[in-house]
């Protein structure tokens, strides 16, 4: 079945006007899209942190908790400010195995003023997973989250 990546998108919008906060809305976006994509085995974020990449909201296994930027599918998709679809973890240098079972990922940059202050990171257990229409389809998705959040922390008063 097709993923539906314009209601996705809508749906981020849709959750916004509920709360503008980060953390909601990419616990949301991330048991969204693990429910709406098939053959994938981990989708969630990493932020920016004290110049490294923090584990953030995700659904799936238990993930490595920082990657340094410039270091895994992660970190190189940080300092280079763009996506990366890895057909074939194996073949990149450096990739960092949360779960030997991943084969293929996708990671998009997530900015804000001016600067990257996150990522969107899924995994799939099959080789190829990602097309160019899923690389879209899921920028846009990163695209709605860059224009409908607000990056403050909650207030625990
Ligand atoms: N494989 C990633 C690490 C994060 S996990 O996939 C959740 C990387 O190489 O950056």
């Amino acid at each position: 079945m097709e993923t539906d990546y314009k209601m996705m998108a809508a749906e981020v919008v849709s959750l916004s006007e509920a709360d503008m906060g980060w953390l909601p809305i990419m616990a949301n976006v991330s048991a969204m899209i693990f429910e709406e994509m098939e053959g994938i085995n981990w989708a969630g974020f990493y932020v920016m942190d004290k110049g490294s990449l923090l584990l953030g909201p995700f659904a799936g296994k238990v993930a490595c908790i920082r990657i340094k930027v410039g270091k895994g599918v992660c970190g190189t998709a940080v300092e280079r400010d763009e996506t990366l679809v890895v057909p074939d973890v194996h073949a990149f240098a450096g990739h960092i195995a949360c779960d030997s079972a991943s084969r293929s990922e996708i990671v998009i940059p997530i900015h804000a003023g001016g600067r990257v202050v996150g990522v969107l990171d899924i995994d799939s257990p099959r080789e190829g997973r990602f097309s160019e229409e899923d690389r879209k389809g899921l920028e846009g998705i990163v695209r709605a989250i860059e224009e409908n959040i607000e990056w403050r922390s909650p207030d625990f008063a």
